[in-house]
């Protein structure tokens, strides 16, 4: 019995130590030390022994469990501690890798151009003001000069809230809600969203971006407006631009013109992008109507000004030879990438 017992000691020792899974430990617990285990069945088998040797057979067959279950926790430690450097070292980071960089933003293009023209103006003195877009009829036109049923309102298809709430069809009225904010001198921008009803197509967009200008001190003369605006176009178009003033008319600027920009694609000869006029129209602009200045408390006997206002996007689409608006507003990034 006790060579049996040696020999199945040794055995566990041996299978212990080859055994190299949670799973085959579990088994080998089973095979010596459960309830049908090998050691129990020894321990039965000693009603055959002689009563006096039971006692010194039944310690070494205890000593034998206690070998095998510290062998075993030993084991299950070792196994422990191998799955676990396992993972670290399965689950090892390096954070030397370069990371996958997440794409850049852009800029859209109108913002880029608008940018570049409050920078033209700021670094000429001008402040930038903004408004409302849902704008009183007031300020939209009948401070502008424009009383119900003026003829000039019907040239801008006009989205009516109420009868005397509407979306700014222009960025004019910001010269009335700074004029009566502010006593002169005032030089101020005021770029922002507007509103037309009209159809969509290539080059209407019920929703276009004007920048307004307003000067207002004492002595402002035609020449102050011809030689902001002049400059304005060259800092824009570059040294080179040549520029002419033409007659026009708004109400509510007196004398009123339109300022031309001669063809930076033909230099005036006559191309598609110019129509064949060889002069490319660039904005409105006109002395402060003695009125318009009255109406917001601006006495027009000891002060004048020059207004001006432009349209963004015809401005973008020339640079970059964009020919339908509606890209502009459709967010597709396979156009606004090429900015
Ligand atoms: N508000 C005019 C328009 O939308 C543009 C304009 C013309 C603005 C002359 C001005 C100006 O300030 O003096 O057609």
């Amino acid at each position: 019995m006790k060579e049996k017992l040696e020999a199945l000691r040794a055995e566990a020792r041996a299978q212990l130590e080859s055994c190299s899974t949670a799973a085959e430990l579990e088994a080998l617990r089973v095979k010596y030390l459960g309830k049908k285990g090998e050691l129990t069945a020894l321990l039965r088998g000693m009603g055959a022994l002689a009563p006096e040797e039971r006692p010194k057979m039944g310690a070494l067959v205890n000593e034998a469990r206690s070998e095998i279950e510290a062998a075993m926790e030993a084991k299950v430690k070792a196994l422990e501690e191998a799955e676990l450097n396992r993972r670290l070292e399965e689950e090892q980071l390096d954070v030397t890798v370069p990371g996958v960089a997440a794409p850049m933003g852009k800029k859209h293009p109108l913002s880029q151009v608008l940018d570049e023209i409050k920078d033209i103006f700021l670094g000429m003195g001008f402040q930038i003001a903004s408004g409302p877009e849902v704008e009183f009829d007031h300020y939209n036109f009948e401070a502008l000069n424009m009383p119900k049923n003026h003829p000039a309102r019907d040239t801008q298809d006009t989205f009516y809230i109420t009868e005397n709430i509407l979306l700014r069809t222009q960025t004019s009225p910001m010269q009335v809600r700074v004029m009566e904010k502010q006593q002169p001198p005032i030089k101020v921008i005021a770029p922002g969203r507007v509103y037309r009803s009209d159809e969509v197509d290539a080059t209407h967009s019920p929703l276009f971006h004007q920048i307004e200008g307003l000067v207002v001190d004492k002595g402002i003369r035609m020449s102050d407006l011809k030689g902001t605006l002049e400059l304005f176009a060259k800092r824009l178009y570059g040294e080179e631009a040549v520029v002419r003033f033409r007659p026009h008319h708004f109400s509510f600027t007196e004398p009123s013109a339109e300022m031309d920009i001669r063809c930076f694609s033909c230099g005036g000869k006559g191309c598609r992008l110019c129509k064949g006029e060889g002069w490319i129209e660039i904005l409105g602009a006109g002395m402060v109507h003695p009125k318009v200045l009255q109406g917001c408390g601006i006495d027009p006997e000891e002060y004048s000004g020059f207004a001006f206002g432009l349209g963004l996007e015809r401005i973008v689409m020339r640079r970059y030879n964009i020919d339908d608006l509606r890209l502009f507003f459709e967010n597709d990034l396979r156009f606004l990438e090429q900015f």
